[in-house]
């Protein structure tokens, strides 16, 4: 048994045998249901005592503004506070590089930059701001870390990840999950998706084979996003258990269940690796949540899918829908015995447990004092800061970089000045968008703080200059659109053609040019380098993009180490192919030039 950080007080189990004791069987499945906000009112919050509700990726108020948030989660809140026992509900979003969702807030560098930072401290601190915008809003419960460890670049999700390697996930996530959690105000973190979300094989995701009435098929695109991972044991505990085990060591008390499958069986309906692993082996006393929707994909008969998942270890169901269904599902299912009450009650207490811990019935709304710190100009300097540590410098031929701030300058590309770009998916909306989605500073914008006033700038987004004469230095900012979850799964990581020829083009005009690419994971870039004097791979890298400018124009150094390999073609993609080649990678995991 792993030596688990016992962060729940005696008093508070009295104080939930106590409740417990008065609850009826409707209260006790109102607080395992988990409703989305679009989709239940405050009177049904009420009437079916419901424990939770979510905003799922873009689940914004009509006018999406933090006072907005504030005031639509106090409206859920109060209305769980009028039922009989007053059991406050816990509000959840995926704040998962900031509060994302809200225009306004500060967008931090996804996951896979930040494993590039290789600075546990400075993913505590990110986390501990994002928790001070998330309590202004009234949101007590973060779906985050994802501790992932993404094994096949082709996976929509492996951005989310902070690496391919377990060893930096492993500290990277509990420094995430300590962020939230030990600073005030205290957030409840999700670590995510357990178990091997990362180590699903391309392919094996289920394609939508039908949708009958309630019952959902795997919502796989049949790509890999929620598919299978086809490993053995000792391989599954060696990658991808390591960092759930550290993060219960270091308090977790929210785990969120994976879509995907292990050798062939859901992971939301898998009672060994949910109960006789995660709560028995590794002392796991908090609670599971499922993922979205993903009870219905264990089986065409709803009433099996929801017996099979809560008896497998499920604490918690984001329905997020029919939440009425459900309940009705659940309740029959303990009335007839293949729901004992047993695993209800132990649900509940560890519910219960974790709101207690959280803080939710001593100060169950937010703080409208930090109101103040949402987008502020401290954590956008935060958020700038671990942009210039989580670029990696891939090319420097005779040491262009850093360049003067009085040179003559030709910006383009699509991601130059493109916030939505450069801030990647899971934000403001849940695939995220091109263009002005949120307030920050684009690569382009960083470009022209930086320099002089005798230099001069010019910028076209597809690199169509007047005239033929050549320019000293050019600067191309291409990268991928965003994207989220299955949506981005892709076969051909590679650059898309318009960048290539903006780069191409580029590359005609300029005696000395910089790529910089945003991207939410390595692309096959292999012909695009050698073009470039030199390349910057700067990841989806959030709001503040001056964090470019300090690194270009020689304000700080860069220090960024790749945190996944980078395969020189598709042939060494997967990472398992990469290893098995006879061709080493473009770029090693750890490669950065200083
Ligand atoms: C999504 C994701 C999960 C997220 C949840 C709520 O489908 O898989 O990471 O926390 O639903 O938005």
């Amino acid at each position: 048994m792993t030596e688990v950080k016992q962060q729940f007080s005696l008093t508070n189990e009295a104080a939930i045998d106590a409740l417990i004791a008065q609850m009826t069987l409707a209260e006790k499945i109102g607080q395992m249901t988990q409703a989305e906000k679009n989709s239940i009112t405050p009177e049904d919050v009420t009437r079916y005592f419901i424990g939770s509700v979510l905003s799922g990726g873009g689940g914004n108020p009509e006018v999406n503004t933090p006072e907005n948030w504030a005031q639509m989660v106090r409206g859920f809140q109060e209305a769980a506070l009028k039922t009989r026992l007053s059991i406050p509900l816990i509000y959840g979003v995926d704040a998962v590089h900031g509060h994302n969702n809200v225009v306004g807030a500060t967008i931090f560098p996804h996951n896979n930059a930040l494993g590039a930072a290789r600075d546990p401290d400075l993913v505590r601190r990110i986390a501990e701001a994002t928790s001070k915008e998330l309590m202004a809003t009234g949101v007590h419960w973060d779906f985050a870390p994802a501790v992932s460890v993404p094994q096949d670049i082709r996976w929509g999700r492996s951005y989310e990840g902070f690496s391919e390697n377990t060893e930096i996930v492993t500290k990277l996530g509990t420094a995430y999950v300590q962020g939230l959690q030990d600073s005030k105000p205290r957030i409840m973190a999700s670590v995510k998706h357990y178990l091997a979300d990362g180590g699903a094989e391309w392919g094996t995701s289920h394609p939508p084979q039908w949708i009958t009435g309630n019952w959902q098929a795997p919502t796989g695109n049949g790509k890999i996003d929620q598919g299978d991972a086809r490993v053995d044991e000792a391989t599954l505990r060696r990658i991808h258990l390591p960092p759930y085990q550290a993060a219960i060591e270091a308090g977790a008390v929210n785990i969120m269940a994976s879509f995907s499958s292990w050798q062939g069986t859901k992971m939301h309906a898998h009672r060994y690796l949910l109960t006789d692993v995660l709560k028995g082996e590794l002392g796991f006393n908090g609670f599971l949540v499922s993922d979205w929707m993903a009870v219905y994909q264990i089986d065409r008969d709803y009433a099996v899918s929801v017996a099979t998942a809560i008896n497998a270890g499920l604490d918690m169901v984001m329905v997020p829908y029919d939440y009425k269904t459900f309940i009705e599902t659940l309740t029959q299912a303990v009335q007839s015995g293949s729901v004992p009450m047993s695993r209800i009650d132990d649900a509940v207490r560890r519910i219960l447990r974790a709101k207690f811990w959280v803080g939710v019935f001593d100060n169950p709304f937010g703080d409208d004092s930090l109101l103040a710190e949402v987008g502020s100009a401290e954590h956008r300097a935060l958020a700038r800061e671990a942009v210039r540590k989580s670029a990696v410098l891939l090319k420097n031929e005779d040491q262009l970089l850093p360049l003067s701030r009085n040179e003559t300058i030709m910006v383009a590309g699509r991601g130059a000045e493109n916030i939505g770009l450069q801030c990647g998916g899971w934000t403001i909306i849940w695939q995220g968008d091109n263009g002005a989605i949120t307030p920050g500073t684009s690569v382009l914008g960083g470009i022209r703080k930086a320099l002089e006033s005798g230099a001069e700038l010019v910028y076209s987004a597809d690199g169509n200059f007047a005239g033929e004469e050549l320019v000293p230095v050019g600067i191309v900012v291409v990268g991928e659109t965003p994207y989220a979850e299955g949506m981005g799964d892709n076969e051909r990581v590679t650059l898309l053609d318009v960048d290539k020829e903006v780069i191409a083009r580029m590359r005609r005009r300029c005696a000395k040019l910089v790529v910089i690419l945003l991207s939410g994971r390595p692309l096959i870039i292999t012909d695009q380098l050698a073009q470039a004097d030199a390349f910057i791979a700067a990841w989806w890298l959030g709001t503040e993009a001056d964090g470019i400018a300090d690194l270009i124009f020689g304000d700080a150094p860069f220090t960024g180490k790749l945190s996944f390999s980078w395969p020189r073609s598709i042939d060494q993609v997967p990472l398992k192919a990469l290893q098995e080649s006879a061709e080493p990678p473009l770029f090693p995991l750890g490669f950065g030039l200083s």
